[in-house]
């Protein structure tokens, strides 16, 4: 038996399963399954797996806001196989090292709720033998890639996506489905004809998907966690065409698209601290997939060497996936300094690729954003867009647009890792999200990339990323500015920021979304919203028009270090704590009141990548409130909240909605289908593909 996703989180401490007994009064969706929970809770509580939680991990995993650590709801949520992963190989392998083998095994025995593998749902909810095919063959290929074109636009249209900016008022939910053992939906899907592609990427699970019910065509089980964005490739040289994704471990996976059969696995790590987090891209016989790693994670304990993890495009052969070239960002890292600690450094290193590369076919290169270095010496490459020669893979220019940032957990908090000689800051201003290629209404190419540091950069492709325009729009932060990336309409760049929620001397920092216009930078509408997101009894947000002296804050490149002060001393980001949603908080009119939950702070960033959808723009916060614009005048055209139980899925597996972040919607076949759930960074957990149709009249 599937129990209900709110009850396997709930089940964990003596408070919470008081808190339970409490709901249990009161009838709500699943409630019949809250005693076999609470048997499960009684029992659990004997489990040595908690003591040895509670004492290894709980420190952070228990205050996800401060740690930016998943939550224990949304690990317990994962399988036992990346859970093992995380602990032996990936993001905690040093958390974990001091753990004693045996109570490792108690603890990764105990943390997967739930049953081990939960495959079982597939067969019961595979479709009907005639709809079970997946026909590749005349159907059109709505969505193939992140960035819906090569260019990175993400912009739909009515003709491809059978939805039109008037239907986005009367969208309701048509069907939904949850997915097991998923805390996190990450992965952009890919459509073609009635067949939707779609990643449950921590259970390491790809679907394909009937895009008018849900019902499955085919699973395939990966070894590994997935995690990026799907692409979707036409076969060359006589293979069939392919579904690509990257992998935790490095990997990139090609999968039969017909068949859900694996077709080749290729390892494009550099050094064992990468993973691929942006989606590969397709051109022709090529696949460019860009690596990203997680060695940050590493450096916060001073004994540790940091840092030798890079980022690197990879180009790989499509039929065999045979590496073709390695475009690194640096050479490889040698010894440097010896740190306070006494512990070896290495450098350079960092310079890691978050976001999916655009491809100029016309100029014979592809644009890939970078992140920050991550030990020193910093080098010209950090926090940059790079141009890499589509044959040759050697870069060809890089535009820095943030110089000498030097970033790991360390820094802030005064660690050996993060104390380095001479002139550098550590803002942590990545390009997460990745750049496109415009052409402008004036018929003017221009590449644009919004940055952690909340700048949005318009820089020329002829004359090697010269800047033609910037505007500084938001405050910027580590997790802040623009996050995921942005999209344009052929007229307007629409940029979200994932700000947090603070007062800030700039009217247009924090959280919210900014239109600029793509010739000018200029600001033409913006909106933020406010804690009503989160039932707070103040007003909604509303479109606005900046005053004349906010509408263009150009900033020159690069950022240069300034006095540690300058940067320490904005505001702190203070959360505003606001009313909990009525589907998390205790039942009403429960005999002995349940003790207090600790308030959710209501976080109204705005941190995955738009889409565009016949000029309607779709955005999303990380509390799980979907909003759809009017490009063209910002006006408000659809509000939905999917950070709530869903107990009717077409998949019988009772699922949950949370933040909405990364890369999660498309639309095809008169479809909006939306992702929600994002276990990172104190956002709620969930497993949902919510499947939005326009009412009939
Ligand atoms: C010092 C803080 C800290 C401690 C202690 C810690 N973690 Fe974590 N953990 C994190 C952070 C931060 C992340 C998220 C990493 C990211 O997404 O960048 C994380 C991620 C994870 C993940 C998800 C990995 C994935 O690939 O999705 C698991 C599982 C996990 N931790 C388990 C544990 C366990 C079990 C322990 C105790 C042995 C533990 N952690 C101790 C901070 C911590």
């Amino acid at each position: 038996m599937a129990l209900s996703f709110m009850n396997r989180l709930s089940v964990r401490s003596a408070s919470a399963v008081v808190f339970l007994m409490a709901s249990a009064c009161a009838p709500r969706p699943g409630s019949e399954t809250v005693e076999a929970s609470l048997v499960t809770a009684t029992s659990e509580a004997d489990h040595p797996g908690q003591a040895v939680y509670e004492q290894w991990c709980a420190s952070c995993h228990d205050n996800p806001e401060a740690s930016r650590a998943p939550g224990l709801d949304g690990i317990r949520e994962l399988n036992q196989a990346t859970i093992r992963y995380a602990l032996e190989l990936g993001y905690m392998k040093y958390q974990a090292r001091d753990v004693p083998k045996d109570e490792l095994e108690q603890l990764i025995d105990w943390l997967p709720q739930g049953e081990a593998e939960d495959d079982g749902w597939v067969k019961s909810a595979s479709c009907p033998i005639k709809r079970r095919r997946v026909i590749l063959e005349g159907a059109p290929r709505t969505a193939v890639a992140f960035g819906i074109d090569p260019h990175n636009n993400r912009n739909q249209s009515a003709e491809a996506t059978g939805l039109s900016a008037k239907d986005m008022p009367r969208l309701e939910l048509a069907w939904s489905i949850a997915f097991p053992k998923t805390p996190t939906m990450r992965s952009q899907p890919v459509v073609v004809g009635n067949t939707i592609f779609i990643a449950a990427t921590d259970a390491g699970r790809l679907y394909a998907l009937d895009t008018d019910t849900g019902c499955v065509k085919w699973m395939y089980a990966s070894d590994m966690t997935l995690r990026s964005s799907l692409a979707f490739a036409e076969g060359v040289n006589g293979a069939p065409a392919s579904i690509l994704m990257g992998d935790a471990a490095g990997r990139v996976h090609a999968v039969n698209a017909t068949t859900g059969a694996k077709l080749w696995v290729t390892d494009v790590k550099l050094t064992d601290v990468n993973r691929v987090t942006g989606a590969p891209v397709v051109l022709k016989d090529r696949v460019y997939v860009p690596v990203s790693a997680i060695e940050v994670n590493f450096t916060q304990f001073d004994d540790y060497e940091c840092c030798k993890g890079q980022g690197a495009v990879v180009a790989l052969n499509l039929t065999t996936g045979d590496k073709v070239w390695t475009g690194r960002t640096m050479p490889e890292a040698t010894p440097q300094l010896i740190s306070k600690a006494g512990t070896q450094q290495w450098g350079p290193s960092g310079a890691i690729i978050w976001s999916t590369p655009a491809i100029d076919e016309k100029r014979g290169v592809l644009y890939a954003g970078s992140g920050e270095n991550t030990s020193w010496p910093a080098t010209d490459t950090s926090d940059a867009i790079i141009a890499y020669d589509l044959q040759t893979g050697d870069r060809r220019w890089t535009f820095q647009a943030t110089e000498a940032d030097i970033w790991n957990y360390a820094c802030g908090r005064g660690g050996a890792n993060c104390t380095y000689p001479g002139e550098y800051h550590s803002p942590d201003f990545d390009f997460g999200g990745s750049a496109l290629l415009a052409k402008t209404p004036s018929g003017r190419e221009l590449i644009v990339a919004g940055q952690k540091s909340g700048v949005v950069w318009a820089l020329d492709p002829d004359r090697s990323g010269e800047v033609v325009w910037s505007n500084r729009i938001g405050r910027g932060a580590a997790n802040g500015g623009i996050h995921w990336g942005i999209a344009f309409d052929g007229k307007r760049i629409f940029a979200p920021l994932n700000d947090p929620n603070s007062s800030y001397p700039n009217p247009n920092w924090g959280p919210g979304i900014h239109a600029l216009d793509v010739e000018t930078g200029a600001i033409v509408w913006s909106y933020k919203p406010t804690a009503a997101d989160c039932d707070a009894d103040v007003e909604p947000g509303k479109t606005t028009r900046p005053a004349p002296e906010f509408v263009l804050n150009p900033i020159a490149a690069p950022i240069r270090p300034q006095s540690r002060q300058v940067w320490e001393s904005w505001p702190p980001g203070t959360l505003a704590a606001a009313p909990q949603r009525p589907d998390v908080s205790p039942s009403a009119g429960s005999a002995t009141p349940p003790p207090a939950r600790p308030a959710r702070p209501c976080r109204l960033g705005m941190s995955p990548a738009p889409l565009v959808v016949d000029g309607a723009v779709v955005t999303g916060t990380i509390q799980g409130m979907l909003r759809i614009f009017d490009g063209a005048s910002g006006e408000v055209l659809f509000e939905y909240q999917t950070n709530k139980p869903y107990p009717d899925t077409v998949n019988k597996i009772e699922g949950h909605g949370g933040g909405i972040d990364s890369h999660p919607y498309v639309a095809a076949n008169g479809t909006l289908f939306v992702q929600s759930g994002y276990a990172r960074f104190g956002e709620p957990p969930g497993n949902m593909l919510l499947a939005f149709k326009p009412k009939k009249d």
